[in-house]
């Protein structure tokens, strides 16, 4: 039989991914190694991948430690945890899972602005709480259809979710570092002018210390009391500090949120506001995507371990 691949696991996948992980290859399971990474040393010789995922990350110090490493193939499409950079410049290969998330991601974009123009959730609680038998019919909400939105980060996410906005009727516009040729998008250049001009401003852009806190005050205060902002990317792409402040005072209108700037933690201001709608980053969290998302790590690691190299690589 031939020598089984050796590669080094940095946390579940699930259980079904991990058992297949162990049925084809020889797999080193880092979070259920005593000791950790300092327990790596003598057994990283011959470690030529990593399987990861964006939550557990592979930083340079795990790098360091394996110096056989050729490929790192990690679940999520966001890479923000990992040392691309380190990797590269060793000639690592690193790949992530693109596409496969992009309509379900794209989805709950939408659920969240429902949930805060036309307050679903609010409205779902006034049922089932009985107020409306008990108070009577439900205050108005804001209309979606037919409005502007904004989408800071045209990628491939972003452009499912315009797609979508077009089925409302909608003018799309977008803010990225540069104007996209071939999309028909309006392109603004800056983001605090996207926001003035949106009615819903949708963050879809990559997560990372390049776009920290990219949705500051300013664009808040320009998206206004009658806007309302949605993140499905990262928590650290907005200014949460400055977006509870303009919620509390009514200088912008609503968020629908699924990531928060140190999640699982929530600023307890937005617990009592209808204005918000939350869930707890399930942009991908579907049985179907994230079976695909799964596959795609095996996919990547096959074909690296054939030779044939990544199918879905990072860009350098
Ligand atoms: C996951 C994601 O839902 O792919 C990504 O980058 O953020 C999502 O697919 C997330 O990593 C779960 O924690």
């Amino acid at each position: 039989m031939p020598e089984r691949a050796r590669i080094l696991q940095v946390g579940t996948l699930g259980d079904e991914t991990d058992a297949t992980l162990q049925a084809q290859y020889d797999v080193l399971r880092l979070w259920e190694t005593p000791g950790g990474l300092d327990a790596l040393a003598e057994r990283a010789a011959g470690i030529t991948a990593v399987v990861t995922s964006v939550r557990h990350g592979c930083r340079a110090d795990l790098i360091a430690r394996l110096p056989d490493l050729r490929a790192i193939c990690s679940w999520g499409v966001g890479y923000e945890t990992i040392d691309v950079a380190v990797a590269h410049a060793r000639g690592i290969a690193v790949s992530n899972t693109p596409e496969v998330l992009d309509d379900c991601v794209a989805d709950l974009a939408w659920a969240l602005l429902l949930a805060a123009a036309r307050q679903t959730s609010v409205a779902d609680r006034y049922v089932k709480t009985g107020q409306w038998r008990s108070i009577g019919a439900f205050p108005l909400s804001t209309r979606v259809s037919g409005k502007r939105m904004g989408i800071l980060g045209l990628g491939r996410i972003g452009e499912a979710i315009a797609r979508r906005g077009s089925g409302f009727g909608m003018e799309i516009g977008y803010h990225n570092r540069r104007a996209r040729a071939g999309v028909p998008y309006r392109y603004v250049e800056s983001l605090v002018e996207l926001a003035r001009w949106s009615d819903f401003l949708v963050v879809a852009c990559e997560g990372g210390p390049a776009t920290r806190h990219l949705v500051s005050a300013e664009v808040l205060d320009a998206l206004g009391p009658r806007g309302i902002v949605v993140n499905i990317a990262r928590g650290s792409v907005i200014d949460e500090a400055a977006m509870v402040r303009a919620l509390a005072e009514g200088r912008l209108g609503g968020a629908g949120l699924d990531v928060l700037e140190h999640e699982p933690a929530v600023p307890p201001e937005l617990l009592g506001m209808n204005q918000v709608a939350l869930t707890p980053h399930v942009g991908s969290a579907t049985h179907e995507t994230r079976r695909e998302m799964a596959q795609l790590v095996l996919d990547n690691l096959a074909a690296f371990l054939a030779g044939r190299g990544l199918l879905t690589p990072v860009a350098a």
